[in-house]
């Protein structure tokens, strides 16, 4: 829609190099005169009509704009996670080491050190020691699971159980069994359930309403392996359901304005921690997936511009 309003998207920078555009990872090699006025006019937000009318008859101008929309770099809702902290490469790059993750002895030498650290362990001091608790079964029992017994199902009892930590909690006014910020839950769950993998549910994706605490299918389409980086595949060709956690900005922005996505980010966690510990309990297993395309997800699910995917939950027998 032409009448959409247009931003800036927050977290890519632009720079002009050599008469060249560079906005995040992208580089054009035309309209560096438009530059910074694009960039003012969009960043507070700006509907397409009035933009392109601002740069009337300019075919260079109309071209740009129609790219940096296709490259999300003006956007019409919220950034995608990624997208978000994308201004931190010029600073990650300095941290960045490539050889690290080429060379497994490396990363685990690495991962040794950043593991078992102490960064009080040149103190003086003598450290108060805590009493050795018993740490109870199911937590003694976490593990990510990468590869779920594909000839077997999930129980419909099963799924229901792992769902209901989500559900409302029918003994308190608008309330769930985690905390959010603001008691306002802004995370939507999504599955996508497989073929003859759950009992009693047709492969599909699916919306999970916690105030009802029902299923509502969407599409008979799921997500396709290719969606999933190349190491993750495995992962997902054996599951059995993915949950898929949405950000619904509309929520939690109106009270706390940008500060909404990060509290968000803290809510899924939570709520990721949470799921795990019931899969875990009920003998099942499951493993996180931080990223995949889930531009295509978002695509699949219709999600409008306020929803964007935030992580990604395999859920599988062991
Ligand atoms: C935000 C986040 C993203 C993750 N993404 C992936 C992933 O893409 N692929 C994967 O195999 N594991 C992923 N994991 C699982 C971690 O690798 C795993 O939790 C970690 O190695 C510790 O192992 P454990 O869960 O078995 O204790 C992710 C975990 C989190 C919290």
């Amino acid at each position: 829609m032409n009448n959409d309003v247009l931003y800036w998207s927050a977290g890519v920078p632009f720079r002009i190099d050599n008469n060249k555009v560079i906005a995040g990872a992208l580089k054009f090699s035309y309209g560096s005169e438009l530059f910074p006025e694009l960039y003012y006019l969009t960043v507070n937000g700006i509907s397409k009509n009035d933009l392109i009318g601002h740069f009337k008859g300019n075919k260079k101008a109309a071209a740009l704009i129609r790219e940096l929309i296709s490259a999300r770099v003006l956007i019409k809702g919220v950034p995608r996670l990624n997208e978000m902290f994308y201004g931190l490469s010029p600073y990650t790059a300095t941290l960045r080491d490539e050889e690290l993750y080429l060379d497994p002895d490396k990363l685990e030498a690495a991962k040794n050190k950043i593991v078992n650290r102490n960064i009080c362990g040149d103190l003086q001091t003598v450290p108060v020691r805590m009493e050795d608790t018993q740490i109870p079964d199911h937590l003694r029992s976490h593990c990510s699971t990468r590869s779920f017994d594909a000839d077997k199902k999930i129980g419909f009892d099963e799924l229901s159980a792992f769902l209901a930590v989500f559900r409302d909690n029918k003994f308190r006014k608008n309330a769930r069994f985690y905390p959010s910020a603001g008691g306002l839950y802004p995370i939507d769950i999504y599955l996508c359930i497989k073929e003859k993998r759950v009992d009693k549910l047709e492969k599909g994706m699916y919306y999970y309403c916690p105030v009802n605490n029902s299923l509502y299918k969407l599409s008979d389409c799921i997500i396709e392996e290719s969606f999933h980086y190349p190491t993750n595949r495995e992962i997902y060709s054996s599951s059995a359901v993915s949950v898929l956690m949405v950000y619904n900005s509309g929520c939690n922005m109106p009270k706390y304005s940008y500060k909404g996505y990060a509290y968000a980010l803290l809510d899924c966690g939570i709520m990721t921690e949470l799921l795990y510990t019931e899969v875990s309990r009920l003998g099942a297993g499951c493993c996180s997936i931080g990223d995949m395309d889930f531009g295509k997800v978002e695509e699949m699910l219709g999600l409008p511009p306020e929803s964007v995917m935030l992580h990604t939950i395999e859920i599988g027998p062991k």
